[in-house]
């Protein structure tokens, strides 16, 4: 056996603008529907895997080592790995996001894209991207996406063995020299964990909105609608579309029986917010995850002012501004254990 080889790799958050809410099977973790993300350049997750003489997988989350539910889920992540490389040693995991955990803003896309990374490089493993993203997908849905930088489509897939539900980057999609500079505007509404999580509260609303089959049916023509909008870099369009979809998937998680409500009353004022701002000129469009922060997508040069009109709402603690960013990334390695 060779000496154990520790791995970093960086991935960035990506925000959904046709989103992804539903699963067509649990246990690959397959999506229902495909969706459509900006990956971005900040928000992001740095992540290091040593596989060594362990007794069991430990994970060292933000400085801190992290609870029971969380280590299982990267366990269970890593199993596939070592079965695939075939090996059995355990592993030393530590992971830190560039925005504290607690905030409920450091999202699980850029968790598992950079676990996924990390760990099939330090477990010996070679993956093209497309293999990472289906990799990824199975620690949580929207990592598949952060595999790739920019404007990233992910596919439904249509195979049970989900080797067709991956991600990949749109053409020119805003992550390279060319690409279309729009950015945006994370305006933060509360501290603290969420009530629940996504993948908790999509099952429960599959199970009990009469909503849910009307949000999946509506899903490809948003897609379609966002993909030539990026094309066209067509702002408007784009925003368009990602204000609907955001809106038809609370609208089934609402729905649901008891309803799942992520908003609070400065989420309700960011919303009109956006909506004053695009009223008096400047193109910005909102979209919201499954928590109460407010995200605007908007061009380049209006963002410090979206970000001065957020910062000013009652309710709305802080903003961040971020714009596209890469794919997830090895890091160069600073030591070798
Ligand atoms: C609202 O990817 O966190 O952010 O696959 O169960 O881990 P699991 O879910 P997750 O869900 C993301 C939900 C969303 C929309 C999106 O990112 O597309």
């Amino acid at each position: 056996m060779t000496s154990a080889h520790a791995v970093t790799a960086i991935a960035g958050t990506n925000i959904a603008l046709v989103k992804y809410w539903g699963k067509r099977d649990v246990a690959l973790n397959l999506p229902a529907t495909g969706s459509l993300s900006l990956t971005l350049d900040r928000l992001g997750t740095r992540t290091t895997v040593v596989f060594d003489d362990g007794e069991r997988d430990r994970l060292i989350l933000d400085g801190a080592p992290a609870g029971d539910a969380e280590t299982a889920r990267v366990s269970a992540f890593l199993d596939r790995v070592r079965a695939r490389a075939e090996i059995a040693r355990r592993a030393l995991v530590t992971s830190d996001n560039s925005v504290p955990t607690a905030a409920g803003l450091a999202s699980s896309a850029s968790g598992f894209a950079a676990l996924a990374l990390a760990a099939a490089r330090a477990a010996g493993l070679s993956l093209s991207p497309a293999e990472l993203s289906a990799l990824a997908r199975v620690g949580s849905g929207s990592a598949a996406r952060s595999i790739f930088g920019g404007f990233v489509e992910m596919a439904r897939g249509e195979r049970p063995d989900g080797s067709d539900a991956i991600a990949h980057a749109l053409p020119d999609g805003g992550n390279g020299e060319n690409g279309w500079d729009v950015r945006l505007v994370v305006a933060i509404t509360a501290s603290g964990p969420k009530a629940i999580g996504s993948t908790a509260a999509m099952t429960h609303t599959e199970r009990t909105s009469p909503y849910h089959a009307a949000w999946i049916a509506s899903v490809p023509a948003d897609l379609a609608a966002a993909r030539a909008a990026i094309a066209a870099r067509d702002l408007p369009a784009l925003g368009a579309v990602a204000e609907r979809s955001a809106l038809r998937m609370h609208a089934a998680a609402m729905a649901a029986d008891p309803a799942i409500i992520y908003w609070n009353a400065g989420t309700l004022a960011a919303i009109a917010c956006v909506r004053a701002l695009r009223a008096a000129g400047t193109p910005a469009f909102f979209t919201i995850d499954a928590g109460p922060h407010v995200k605007a997508l908007c061009g380049a040069a209006d963002a410090d002012a979206v970000a001065a009109a957020l910062r000013a709402v009652p309710g709305v603690s802080d903003c961040l501004i971020a714009a596209p960013g890469p794919g997830a990334r090895v890091a160069p390695q600073l030591e070798t254990r």
